[in-house]
């Protein structure tokens, strides 16, 4: 027995995280076994490597060792959490996954998608998920969001410049279009149900 590992991806304040508790809403209803988890984080381990990562100034890692932070949180969220779930059968709903560090850390500080993906391959066994969301969302509707949703004050991932956050979404376009079978682009815009509909949409032929 197996279940499906599935994956949210995209910019700050795009709705991955609302979209990931509407989608087990509606799994859930189905009378699917559904395990909603983040990265990094996920496992206790991993939680703990998520405070390092997560807390503190812009520059508090180096490339290098932030890399290798968030396939150490990675490898301990695969292999105490998501392995044991999709082996009994649940379907497993992760905000954020391998991609997020492909986008974010293999594009830039002298690291390479393939340095990502080695340690990816190390620490997880190179695990993918069975389908994972792209949600795009313009960026001044994204930080419109976010402006709500922040008020607080963003932590040290969120708080990047408008140019920024363009490559990056160019980053996970380019990611989403070399592996056609896994990704599904979706339309982030309108309302939460609206973008909920399209989702169940595309994991209709698994139900
Ligand atoms: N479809 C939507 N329309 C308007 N606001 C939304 C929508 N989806 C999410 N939001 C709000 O926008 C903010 C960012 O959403 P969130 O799910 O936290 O995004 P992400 O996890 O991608 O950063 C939150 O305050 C959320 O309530
Ligand atoms: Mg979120």
């Amino acid at each position: 027995m197996s279940g499906r590992f599935i994956t949210l991806e995209g910019g700050e304040g795009a709705g991955k995280s609302t979209q990931l508790r509407a989608l087990a809403a509606a799994l859930a209803a189905r009378g699917i076994d559904v395990v909603t988890t983040r990265e990094p984080g996920g496992s206790p381990g991993a939680e703990a490597i998520r405070s390092l990562l997560m807390e503190g100034s812009d520059d508090r890692w180096d490339a290098r060792s932030e890399a290798l932070l968030f396939a150490a949180a990675r490898a301990d969220h695969v292999a105490r959490t998501i392995r044991p779930a999709l082996a009994r059968g649940a379907w497993v709903l992760c905000d954020r996954f391998v991609d997020s560090s492909r986008a974010y850390q293999g594009g830039g500080g002298g690291l390479t998608d393939a340095d990502i993906l080695a340690l990816h391959a190390f620490g997880s066994e190179g695990l993918l998920p069975d389908r994972t969301f792209l949600l795009t969302l313009g960026g001044g509707e994204a930080a419109k969001r976010l402006s709500v949703r922040d008020a607080a004050g963003a932590d040290r991932m969120g708080s990047k410049p408008a140019d920024y956050q363009a490559r990056l979404a160019a980053r996970f376009a380019e990611l989403a279009a070399a592996e056609p079978d896994r990704w599904r682009v979706i339309d982030a815009g309108g309302a939460p149900d609206a973008v909920t509909s399209r989702l169940m949409e595309h994991l209709e032929p698994w139900l």
